[in-house]
């Protein structure tokens, strides 16, 4: 199957790992120039042959200065994958109820909801020239907020409308918006030894590899495993793709039937 991304220009937050990372070599893997955005790469992004960005996105200010650092590179982009995402894993997060106090909610939506804001307002104008695509990576918890903080659910639910809103918005410029939304998923922020599994596990006083066999069951997913990377990638690429110019404002579960509503 032609996906037709055969060298369109791309740009993938978080990528340096995790789900970005199998998102670059999605695709890589289909001939497109990538342009991969994290704090900091690693020998896995290094190999993809992507072009890397060092940006901190959650810094309000970071989205547009790192948008412009990519189109003085060249000034063209086809693709826009939001994928930079996470919660905040610290004791008093976890162990609240509400997700954390003020400045933890604050620092969860900068994350999550607002470098998605803002890069892709920076964006737009490239993406309106080529009639391009957004994929934003959202979570089973903006449905489902049983098991994650409240900061994070809240975050990615706000996620959820503004991609779907701005799908309406700029649907007549040509531009698609779409959302993909996996489950449990095995990467760093899961498996790694300082990431949110960890600190999830420690709190529970339980074995990391105890917790990571538990999550699938109680994100109520029947396949009862977590998911490879690779099947959120391979989503984003068919959103992103010019041969689905009817998916807009499409919201694609991979959270191996963990989500129960129709
Ligand atoms: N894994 C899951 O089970 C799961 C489930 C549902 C949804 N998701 C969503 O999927 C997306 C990817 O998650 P993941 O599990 O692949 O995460 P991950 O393994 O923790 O990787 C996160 C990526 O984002 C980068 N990053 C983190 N903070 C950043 C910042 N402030 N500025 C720029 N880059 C930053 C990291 O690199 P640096 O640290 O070098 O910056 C890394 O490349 C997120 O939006 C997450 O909410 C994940």
């Amino acid at each position: 199957m032609d996906l037709e991304l055969d060298g369109k220009r791309v740009l993938v937050t978080g990528a340096s790992k995790g789900i970005g990372l199998a998102i670059v070599r999605a695709f890589r893997a289909e001939g497109a120039e990538v342009v991969a955005v994290s704090r900091k790469t690693t020998a896995e992004l290094e190999a993809t042959g992507a072009t890397f960005v060092s940006a901190d996105l959650a810094d309000p200010a970071a989205p547009r200065q790192m948008v412009e650092t990519v189109l003085e590179m060249e000034p063209r982009l086809d693709v826009l994958v939001n994928n930079v995402g996470g919660g905040d894993t610290s004791g008093e997060v976890l162990s609240d109820p509400f997700g954390g106090g003020a400045d933890a909610w604050a620092g969860v939506f900068a994350l999550n909801l607002g470098a998605a804001v803002e890069t892709t307002r920076a964006a737009l104008p490239a993406l309106t020239r080529s009639r391009g695509a957004v994929v934003n990576i959202s979570s089973q918890n903006a449905r489902d907020p049983r098991n994650a903080p409240l900061s994070y659910s809240a975050a990615k639910a706000a996620l959820n409308a503004f991609s779907r809103g701005l799908a309406e918005q700029v649907a007549a410029s040509g531009v698609r918006v779409n959302v993909v939304t996996p489950s449990g998923t095995r990467t760093p922020m899961l498996t790694a030894e300082d990431g949110f599994g960890a600190d999830l596990a420690a709190r529970r006083g339980i074995d990391q590899d105890a917790l990571l066999a538990m999550v699938p069951q109680q994100a109520g997913m029947v396949t009862g495993t977590l998911i490879d990377p690779a099947e959120i990638a391979r989503a984003v690429l068919l959103l992103a793709s010019p041969t689905m110019a009817s998916a807009v404002g499409s919201n694609w579960v991979v959270d191996g039937g963990a989500l129960k509503t129709p």
